[in-house]
């Protein structure tokens, strides 16, 4: 394998400058330009430098693309870039190209990549954007496929602390809850103007909430809502004392569910998982981290579809639909060891799922190997 010397560095907000001869100045050009200081929603640097997330499942990770084909792993959830540094220090024949909707959480990954220079590459995007993305920039590097994709799904640790994102139910603030806060709708939007059965609905869908049409009805008559607290104490009071007092924090699902609904975060899902499975090249692999059921239920259809081929003969019987498996499941699910739950909490519901491309639909011009 050759040693991966291809700079994307144009689209990392620090570093070196691209070569001006080269594809990669045509990305860098071409590419977003630094949002580092200067973010359309004028950012504070502070809170970017504050960035700190602790990746989940880490050791997994690692070892997961350990065996991968030399080439470009795609983290779809770069975060603070925790998985993508571990990555990166673990095999120097890798690059990563991370996707975040979030630009608090690009400012802080781009800063953690600077020192790899060339071997990053981070976009503004959403995962659902996966195939533009990859459009974009794997031609300008001279490859057709990537090594692997990681999707780390869910919510990063500030995204939770800061308090004015308004994700939390913890601390005081309006209720907003975008990842990307250069979209329009925001969590008072959604407790504010949905429909009584459309809020019992996500209750229920996204959270599976228990008490879906009780804590709808009691936002209805409780609007206007502004802020987290109000909405908190709104859903508590809505939940039966006896419930109240065992489990988890009362508005715990509530927001778990407005957080869902106004990032759309399941509605890419599929469609970003499919395009990872088709962008990755034989033997490489599709790693996903999922934290709750609404979540996991998707990726283990995905997933299954495409180690089956969509097969839909009767179980236990030969295959005579002529479907053709795309991956094979690497190992059974896992879940993050004791340890790390008790080091790092949010990792308790952590759910790891991880498939590797079979060699049957390779692009015989394409594979993984670096092409200049
Ligand atoms: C759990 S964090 C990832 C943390 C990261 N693995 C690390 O080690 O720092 C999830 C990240 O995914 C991002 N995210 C969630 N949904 C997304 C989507 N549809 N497209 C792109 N990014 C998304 C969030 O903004 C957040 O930064």
């Amino acid at each position: 394998m050759q040693h991966p010397d291809v700079s994307l560095t144009g689209s990392l907000s620090v570093g070196k400058m691209a070569s001006s001869n080269s594809a990669r100045y045509r990305l860098a050009r071409s590419g977003e330009k630094s949002r580092r200081h200067s973010s359309a929603e004028g950012l504070p640097v502070s809170e970017a430098q504050e960035f700190r997330h602790a990746p989940v499942m880490e050791r997994e990770v690692v070892e997961t693309f350990a065996g991968v084909p030399a080439g470009h792993i795609v983290d779809a959830t770069l975060g603070g870039a925790g998985h993508s540094v571990a990555l990166l220090e673990g095999r120097n024949d890798v690059s990563i190209i991370g996707v975040d909707r979030d630009e608090v959480a690009l400012v802080a990954a781009r800063d953690r990549l600077a020192r790899f220079g060339a071997r990053a590459t981070t976009r503004h995007a959403t995962f659902g954007e996966l195939n533009s993305v990859l459009a974009g920039v794997l031609p300008a590097v001279g490859a057709s496929q990537v090594s692997g994709a990681l999707f780390d799904l869910g919510v990063s640790s500030p995204q939770l602390d800061v308090a004015e994102r308004g994700f939390s139910y913890r601390v005081e603030a309006p209720l907003d809850m975008r990842m990307d806060r250069s979209q329009a709708l925001t969590a008072a939007q959604v407790v504010n103007t949905y429909e009584r059965d459309d809020l019992a609905r996500i209750l229920r869908d996204h959270a599976d909430e228990r008490f879906a049409r009780r804590i709808a009805d009691a936002i209805v008559a409780a609007r206007p809502i502004a802020t987290t607290s109000q909405l908190t104490a709104t859903v508590t009071a809505a939940i039966p004392a006896a419930t109240r007092r065992r489990g988890g924090h009362p508005a715990k699902r509530t927001f778990q569910a407005l957080r869902i609904e106004v990032n759309a975060e399941l509605d890419q899902l599929p469609h970003a998982l499919e395009a990872a499975i088709d962008a990755t090249c034989a033997n490489g692999r599709v790693a996903v981290i999922s934290y709750h059921s609404g979540e996991d239920r998707i990726v283990k259809d995905v997933l299954r579809r495409a180690e089956t081929g969509g097969c839909t003969c009767r179980p236990g019987l030969p295959c005579a639909c002529g479907a053709t498996p795309r991956v094979r499941r690497v190992r059974a699910p896992r879940h993050p060891s004791h340890l790390e739950i008790e080091s790092n909490p949010r990792a308790r519901s952590a759910r790891f799922r991880v498939v590797e491309k079979l060699p049957v639909d390779i692009d015989p011009e394409g594979g993984c190997e670096w092409l200049q």
